[in-house]
């Protein structure tokens, strides 16, 4: 009996003088597997169809730091959706700029040629790939009627503009009184797809679909509808969209809660798995999401704490085999990644070296025991101007809580690291606007280039400090199927 107790109290004298070496991280590059592939343009940003029906706001196409911001973030998809796409009418004829005059509680509203062009040079002007919603809501006899989209692409082929992907409608899991349900909308997806095959200037191209908008039975059920009544036969790209939660409920706490960032996982398994039995060799993508719907949260969304939901939704959505996401918004809104004054926010800064670093494949890494600590892994990009080569991998992680932790990075100790940690801007610590890497606020010195993104080089273990998150890169990992 004493024996016993004896050894219990050992056991909890480790435990109570060890509490730290079982929170220990410990990462083994080589140990990792290989979870999924992704393509080089796996995160895309959107711009909502509404900026259309605004006359594109105060965008300004030709201001140069909006083309050196996209510039930043090229190769890139960019597509132009959401809700308004189903009131949308092109008018080849007309240059009035106001839209519908009807009082309707959404007016179908023109976009002109002018604005058109405008968004189409943009788009080739930066190097982005666009992605163009179409409306659904134009029908005739029970289908969608093609006239005013056969417009719309007989003028873009003759202008030699380039659409890289294509959409049929929005949201139609969510919209209010949709006068479109799943079953009737799938023939609609085989329309467009004939419609765009017999258009062979259009080639190459991808359908993406369905959009849907709600999180959880809904979006699961109308997918399931459309699938079985053939439309999977008619896209290429699976899309669905995600938000953690509604702007108006939206709290600082929430977005770096772990529990918070975990929502997603049930949501990207069910969608993926769905996706397996209906159209296994096909791609599923995010096709618009952030941190909260609604426009984003008002100084949330636009700070740094929210970059602890877009970067781990990055990780996640790769690990769980989702190869495509896109970000609303790349401008507008407060989930914007570039604010009202072309400033960008903390999230842009995150994209950029993400777009750089970040390649395939995705390898798995066990979730460490520290809840606060989040960590990915993936090869890193070659092919950008970072200048990594074959062999590489690039680490991702957040702390999301207010202790530094540190990271054993087992066979990597003795090999060269390069650290790129991001931080808070200044003393408003998790609501700051701005951001710094390594240590230095990021801001455009001018409105024709980016700062120079540098890592921190350095060898053996690493400390995360409190409220931490960026990525490192092990140049020498030697990992063969980093080529
Ligand atoms: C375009 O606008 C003109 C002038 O307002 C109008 O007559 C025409 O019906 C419109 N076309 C479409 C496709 O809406
Ligand atoms: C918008 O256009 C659609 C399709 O032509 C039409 O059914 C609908 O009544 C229009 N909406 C308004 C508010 O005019
Ligand atoms: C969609 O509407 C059509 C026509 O009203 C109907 O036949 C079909 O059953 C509906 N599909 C679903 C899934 O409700
Ligand atoms: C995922 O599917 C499971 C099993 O059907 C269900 O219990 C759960 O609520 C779903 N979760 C989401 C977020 O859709
Ligand atoms: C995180 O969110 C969950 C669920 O909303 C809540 O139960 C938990 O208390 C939150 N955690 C913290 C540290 O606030
Ligand atoms: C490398 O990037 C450039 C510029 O984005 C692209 O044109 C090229 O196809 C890429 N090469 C490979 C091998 O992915
Ligand atoms: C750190 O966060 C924990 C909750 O995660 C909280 O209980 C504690 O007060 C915080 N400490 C400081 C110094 O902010
Ligand atoms: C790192 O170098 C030390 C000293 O040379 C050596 O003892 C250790 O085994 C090396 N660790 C690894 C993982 O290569």
């Amino acid at each position: 009996m004493a024996f016993v107790v004896r050894i219990t109290i050992c056991v909890l004298l480790l435990f109570a003088l060890c509490g730290q070496c079982f929170m220990k991280v410990v990462v083994n590059v080589h140990r990792m597997k290989i979870a999924q592939h992704i393509g080089p343009k796996y995160v895309g940003v959107t711009i909502d169809s509404g900026a259309i029906k605004e006359h594109w706001g105060t965008i300004d196409f030709k201001s140069p730091k909006f083309l050196t911001l996209a510039k930043g973030l090229a190769p890139n998809f960019l597509r132009v959706g959401g809700t308004e796409c189903d009131f949308l009418i092109f008018n080849e004829t007309t240059t009035a700029m106001d839209g519908s005059t009807d009082k309707a509680p959404r007016p179908n509203f023109t976009m002109t040629v002018a604005e058109w062009d405008q968004l189409n040079n943009f788009v080739s002007e930066v190097g982005w790939d666009l992605i163009f919603d179409l409306n659904v809501f134009l029908r005739k006899d029970g289908h969608w009627d093609p006239t005013n989209a056969i417009e719309l692409l007989k003028y873009t082929i003759e202008k030699g503009y380039r659409l890289t992907g294509f959409e049929l409608g929005n949201e139609l899991d969510v919209f209010p009184d949709s006068p479109i349900n799943s079953t009737e909308v799938a023939p609609d997806f085989a329309q467009l797809k004939q419609l765009l095959l017999s258009m062979p200037e259009l080639a190459p191209f991808f359908i993406l679909g369905t959009d849907v908008g709600s999180v959880g039975s809904t979006s699961i059920t109308f997918m399931t509808e459309f699938f079985e009544a053939g439309g999977g036969a008619s896209i290429d790209v699976a899309t669905f969209h995600h938000y953690y939660m509604a702007s108006d409920r939206a709290t600082v706490e929430k977005f770096h809660n772990a529990t918070v960032l975990e929502s997603l996982r049930p949501h990207l398994i069910n969608v993926t798995n769905l996706c397996k039995r209906f159209i296994p060799t096909k791609q599923v993508w995010l096709g618009e999401t952030s941190s909260s719907y609604g426009g984003g949260a008002h100084e949330i969304s636009d700070r740094y704490v929210a970059s602890y939901l877009w970067l781990d939704k990055l990780g996640l959505s790769s690990v769980l085999g989702i190869q495509g996401v896109l970000r609303q918004t790349f401008y507008g809104g407060n989930y914007g990644l570039i604010n009202i004054n072309l400033d960008p926010n903390p999230d842009y800064w995150l994209t950029v070296l993400f777009k750089r670093l970040v390649a395939s494949p995705v390898f798995t890494v066990p979730q460490p025991p520290n809840p606060d600590l989040r960590i990915y892994a993936h090869c890193t990009n070659t092919n950008s101007s970072m200048g990594y080569t074959a062999g590489s991998v690039t680490l991702y992680l957040l702390n999301l809580g207010n202790t530094t932790v540190p990271i054993d990075v087992a066979d990597m100790v003795n090999k060269t690291h390069h650290i790129y940690m991001f931080s808070p801007g200044d003393d408003s610590g998790l609501t700051s606007k701005s951001i710094k890497l390594n240590g230095v606020v990021l801001a455009l010195a001018n409105d024709n280039e980016l700062p120079p993104l540098k890592p921190v080089i350095g060898q053996g273990n690493i400390q995360v400090e409190a409220y931490n998150m960026g990525y490192i890169v092990f140049p020498g990992a030697m990992r063969h199927e980093c080529v």
